[in-house]
């Protein structure tokens, strides 16, 4: 059809599938995204299950920023072994400096560089003419590459840049030694077409444009960083910027699950391949929204509960004779298995930790102890523990030696009377006890642990309750983010009872906050 032609590669190549680079940005323009943050035992968490899901490149973050992301990037390069770890760095020494301090201990270390190339960028953000944007464009790639061989540069905004200037700039990074040019659409302003072009026509100009991968980094603020990514594939570009669930600066990146499967499921028509393992998609995806405090939109593209689920009769019937009819790739393909009923109060440790195995999770003999000690507690108040009872289980990494621990609670609530709750919780072996009002039970509930820890410059910015199983015993959970000055972070509760998964995730986020009073 025209939409084939208009797209399909220069018909002098051989038709044969190109390999993608993936280059995952979660932890660095997905972290940066309002309520996305994450502390570092998170990042390196996040960073692991991108090494066993296979992906390229890590973005761990951007060094100078602050602090806590010169110690993360600096922690992911030296806890990941598998993939290269890249810092961002603006064009200028002191964030290379940084950049490289931080990465230089990776096993394969990337600088990230970028410069903005488009009018407005340069004259108003820069404040910089266009021959001085090249000058220190090619100034700063090298300085980058005196450090390290593995350098990548972005033009940032390019896709709303004037292509011969950027064609002038992409030449320019080429000649002070950068391997990788990135092409984002900083703020997602492009169409498919117009995508395609830009590569097109980079690879027809630029003198060895050859020498380098071309890579795209795609916003979605009109919904389109997927389509546009993609469009790039079908241009030449071998390097896909993403992020997990798509997160990202302002509507996000593009999505690294809908990416992969993309080009997994219609390989013959982008020519493409990637080394990602895809059954590690639904686990990752997981981890991610869990650690931020999101679950995803049902209809979200392979990762929302509705992904796979057939509700009108006609496609069920379709389905079960033959599965094609309707899907056109498995949930196994992304690791989602199906949700057996499968352990209760008589299962063991062995089953236990065998279930575990088989949806993905490894767990050392520490982790197992306390795990199965909790999976042991659920089954006194929930006969049959399904899969997602236990991910949720094991995802809620409960505090190892927690400043506060709840002890108990009462609450007495109608819609008459303001609700009153007391609760007890136990600090260094004593036990603190508090009781206040509050509008709804467990507002009371806040209110008490407030005054217990004596807690007056946090605010509550976000409260989300939803049912990780199905039926009256269900496990609610509940995910609450608390800020303080600048910083964030999640609490996470679980429980069949709402009120004390309430507390538990409010606590929980007390807790970590306590580690930065
Ligand atoms: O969106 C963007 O332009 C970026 C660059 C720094 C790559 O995130
Ligand atoms: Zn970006």
């Amino acid at each position: 059809n025209s939409t084939f032609i208009c797209l399909a590669r220069n018909s002098a190549e051989p038709a044969m599938s190109a390999s993608m680079t993936l280059y995952d940005t979660t932890l660095r323009d997905g972290e940066q995204a309002p309520g996305c943050s994450m502390n570092i035992e998170e990042k390196i968490e996040v960073a692991k299950q991108l090494e066993r899901m296979k992906v390229d490149i890590i973005e761990a973050g951007f060094a100078i920023s602050s602090p806590g992301d010169f110690e993360s990037v600096k922690a992911i390069a030296g806890a990941v072994k598998d993939c290269t770890v890249a810092s961002l760095a603006r064009a200028t020494k002191k964030d290379i400096d940084a950049a490289y301090e931080a990465v230089k201990g990776a096993a394969d270390p990337r600088i990230h560089t970028f410069l903005a190339t488009s009018p407005v960028h340069m004259k108003y953000k820069l404040k910089m003419t266009p021959e001085e944007v090249l000058d220190c464009t090619f100034k700063m790639v090298r300085y980058s590459k005196d450090y390290c061989s593995n350098v990548e540069f972005s033009a940032e905004d390019a896709m709303r840049s004037d292509p011969q200037f950027l064609a002038r700039v992409v030449e320019t990074a080429i000649k002070a030694g950068a391997n990788v040019i990135n092409i984002p659409d900083t703020v997602g302003y492009a169409t498919p077409d117009e995508m395609y072009a830009m590569i097109q026509f980079l690879r027809d100009t630029v003198p060895n444009i050859d020498k380098v991968e071309i890579s795209v980094h795609c916003h979605n603020d009109l919904g389109m960083a997927v389509a546009n990514s993609l469009s790039a594939v079908k241009a030449g570009a071998t390097q896909l910027e993403c992020a997990v669930n798509g997160i990202g600066e302002r509507a996000g990146n593009a999505a690294l699950e809908e990416l992969v499967m993309a080009v997994k499921t219609r390989e013959k028509f982008f020519e493409a391949t990637c080394n990602v393992d895809t059954t590690q998609i639904y686990r990752t995806s997981r981890m991610v929204y869990t650690i931020i405090g999101q679950v995803a939109p049902i209809n979200k593209a392979i990762v929302g509960s509705n992904a796979f689920a057939h509700e009108a009769g006609i496609h069920q019937h379709g389905v079960m004779a033959e599965k094609t009819t309707y899907e056109i790739m498995s949930p196994e393909s992304i690791g989602l298995l199906q949700n057996k009923m499968v352990l209760g109060k008589h299962s063991g440790r062995h089953a236990f930790e065998s279930r575990l195995s088989e949806l993905g999770y490894q767990l050392n003999a520490e982790e197992l102890d306390r795990y199965f000690e909790e999976f042991k507690k659920l089954c006194d108040r929930k006969k049959a523990i399904n899969d997602n009872d236990l991910e949720a289980l094991v995802n809620n990494r409960t505090q190892i030696n927690p400043v506060y621990k709840l002890v108990g609670f009462d609450v007495h609530t109608g819609n008459s009377a303001s609700s009153t709750c007391v609760v007890r919780l136990e600090k260094d072996d004593e036990v603190l006890e508090e009781v206040s009002l509050g509008d709804g039970p467990i507002d009371a509930a806040y209110n008490a642990i407030d005054k217990i820890v004596g807690a007056t410059s946090h605010t509550l910015e976000n409260y989300s309750i939803h049912s990780v199983s199905e039926g009256q015993d269900a496990l609610g959970e509940v995910i609450v983010k608390l800020k303080i000055n600048d910083k964030t972070v999640t609490g996470r509760g679980l429980s069949t009872d709402v009120i004390e998964s309430s507390i538990l995730a409010y606590l929980n986020g007390i807790n970590k906050l306590v580690e930065k009073w």
